[in-house]
């Protein structure tokens, strides 16, 4: 996808929109550009490059053009109508250069529009739809911007996010939108910044504007107007993303929004049929990554169960050697570590303690450092130097839900990233790729399909107290997330996770039936020894909560009550099994009248010792 920054405000140093511009490199892009109107040339100056922004820093250092200017578009494009050339990068301008812009989203109409404007004497400099802007508003120009926008907006089909300037309206910035995000940023001391995300406005603006469909915003270095009105919120506090959206709790609410929150994190990041993920944060250090012999994952809490469903991706599917710990621990160790050992820490806040000295402990011994964060801008993300954003927005229960889901999604993408860098086959990584893509629907058909049975689970167990989950490879950490979600949701309930191979080393002490166990047996390679496991605490009389695939029905001589989930991939199985875990923990807490969105001693994010 492309990124969209234009600037306007008293700063005339450019740096204030290449840098802005760095922060939506993850989108993914294959050529970048700038424009800048010099007001003591009365020109607009504009410079692109197919490639990195890097390259197009290099011909900013090296062109003699006086670059500076208090307004400016940048852009980073991925590649859509048109080959990856300089003369497609935007910004794009009219026949006159007076008008430029920048733009993300597709003109449906572009063909027939350039055949009229062409035979009306327009001359296009390149094969991008883009193009067909510039000289569309160039043909309504009368001297005041937003008119001629408003009406070459008529003739438009399509998406559109636009930043737009002319040298004969100066000292104004228009942007636009219809169905491609724009954000305008509001400093409190400088100007305006507009963006295709908020990412790229966290150290510019505290206010931001959404703009909506088909609202034209003008800006001018000290106000600004919108053709509709609108009144800015405040950035940390989104109020349609953090309403509960008619669900009880905030919790519930993100459960249910597990399948966008896959959407939403492999969105731009997969190439399904050259079996690739493209992640554009770790663009900086691919060759590094390629030369990886050995990672070190480091987390807390739910977030560190996603580091051991990693490790057997990692190491199955990516031929990679890794270890897994949680951050309290791994910051008093001593590990051995080598040129080619790295680390990546996963973190939704961004900001646990744990995690963070572990991190600052491996960037002292000059260890490459990876960050999986949610939270822009956070301590981990300033750290690291490099990584993948979940982009699932605010989590604000604290139970890890969406969030736990968006990182393992992401773990199965890295594995991607990483695997068809080495040995991973295009073969096998297609097919990983068409199983990732699966997931949302997947996810949201168990929400639909086995919510109701959960329930019913919940109430038909809420007098136990405590219970044990079982689960094997991929599924182990799945059992441990199971446990601890219970916990921490449903207290005093205790609850633990075990890999179901150690029943027999002790745990087994425990079963009978006053103490349920919850086994997570997806029909994959290990499900045969699961299934002893289920014998022998079926032996004792233990209750048994079954989580199986569908059509599983031979189950049920076993387990006293069954829940299924669609068949995807084994490495995948963790992000259908986990949503039913989630909504028992719910159901569970509801039903004991705990404070579900705020569990009593616990904070969201822990940033203490
Ligand atoms: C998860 O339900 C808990 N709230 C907790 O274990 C959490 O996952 C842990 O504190 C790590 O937080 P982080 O992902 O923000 O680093």
């Amino acid at each position: 996808m492309c990124g969209i920054i234009g600037y306007i405000g008293k700063q005339k140093d450019i740096n204030i929109g290449i840098s802005a511009l760095r922060k939506l490199e993850y989108r993914g892009y294959d050529s970048a550009g700038l424009a800048v109107f010099n007001s003591d040339q009365k020109e607009i100056l504009c410079l692109k490059k197919a490639g990195r922004i890097d390259n197009l820093e290099k011909e900013v250092l090296c062109s003699n053009l006086a670059l500076q200017g208090n307004t400016s578009l940048f852009h980073t494009r991925w590649a859509t109508h048109g080959g990856v050339t300089d003369g497609n990068a935007h910004p794009h301008f009219d026949c006159k250069k007076n008008i430029y812009l920048v733009h993300n989203g597709i003109i449906e109409n572009y063909r027939e529009l350039k055949d009229s404007l062409e035979k009306e004497g327009h001359v296009f400099t390149s094969q991008t739809d883009t193009e067909v802007a510039s000289h569309l508003i160039e043909k309504f120009f009368k001297g005041n911007l937003e008119n001629a926008v408003r009406e070459a907006l008529k003739h438009i089909k399509g998406a559109y996010a636009l930043a737009v300037m002319a040298k004969e309206d100066p000292n104004k910035l228009v942007a636009a939108r219809l169905s491609s995000p724009l954000v305008i940023g509001i400093s409190e001391t400088d100007g305006y910044m507009v963006a295709s995300d908020a990412t790229a406005l966290v150290s510019y603006a505290k206010k931001i504007i959404n703009l909506d469909d088909n609202e034209i915003a003008v800006m001018s270095p000290s106000d600004f107007f919108i053709l509709k009105e609108k009144q800015p919120e405040i950035l940390e506090t989104k109020s349609e993303d953090i309403q509960k959206g008619g669900y009880p709790h905030f919790m519930l609410k993100e459960i249910m929004e597990e399948p966008e929150a896959i959407e939403n994190s492999i969105k731009g990041r997969l190439i399904p049929e050259e079996g690739l993920a493209r992640l554009g944060g770790l663009q900086n250090v691919t060759e590094e990554l390629r030369k990886m012999k050995r990672l070190l994952l480091v987390a807390c809490g739910t977030a560190s169960y996603a580091t051991l469903v990693g490790r057997y991706m990692l190491e199955e599917y990516a031929g990679i050697a890794v270890e897994a710990d949680i951050g309290s621990e791994f910051r008093y160790r001593k590990p051995v570590i080598d040129e080619g050992t790295a680390m990546l820490c996963v973190s939704q806040s961004g900001e646990t303690a744990d995690t963070l000295a572990a991190l600052k402990e491996m960037k002292r011994k000059g260890m490459l450092t990876l960050g999986v964060v949610n939270a822009v801008g956070s301590s981990i993300t300033r750290e690291t130097t490099a990584g993948i954003y979940n982009h699932i927005g605010p989590e604000i229960g604290v139970g890890a839900t969406k969030s736990f889901i968006s990182q393992l999604t992401i773990m199965a993408l890295l594995t991607l990233f990483l695997g068809r860098q080495r040995n991973l086959s295009l073969i096998k990584g297609q097919r990983i790729a068409q199983d990732i893509q699966g997931l949302p629907d997947k996810v949201r058909a168990v929400l639909a399909t086995q919510n109701a049975k959960v329930k019913e689970i919940a109430e038909k167990y809420a007098h136990f107290n405590n219970f044990i989950f079982l689960g094997r490879k991929y599924n182990y950490p799945i059992a441990m997330e199971g446990a601890l979600k219970l916990k921490e949701i449903a207290y005093p309930t205790h609850a633990e996770g075990y890999a179901a191979g150690e029943m027999k080393h002790g745990p087994i002490a425990l079963a009978d039936e006053n103490c349920p166990f919850i086994i997570i047996a997806p029909v994959d390679s290990v499900y045969e020894k699961v299934i002893s496991n289920m014998q022998e605490v079926k032996a004792r009389k233990a209750p048994i909560i079954a989580i199986t695939t569908e059509g599983n029905e031979a189950i049920k001589e076993l387990a006293d009550d069954v829940i299924y989930i669609p068949k995807t991939s084994e490495m995948l199985t963790p992000i259908l099994t986990t949503a039913p875990l989630h909504l028992l923990a719910y159901h569970m807490g509801v039903l004991k009248g705990c404070d579900v969105d705020k569990p009593r001693n616990l904070a969201k994010s822990v940033t203490v010792e």
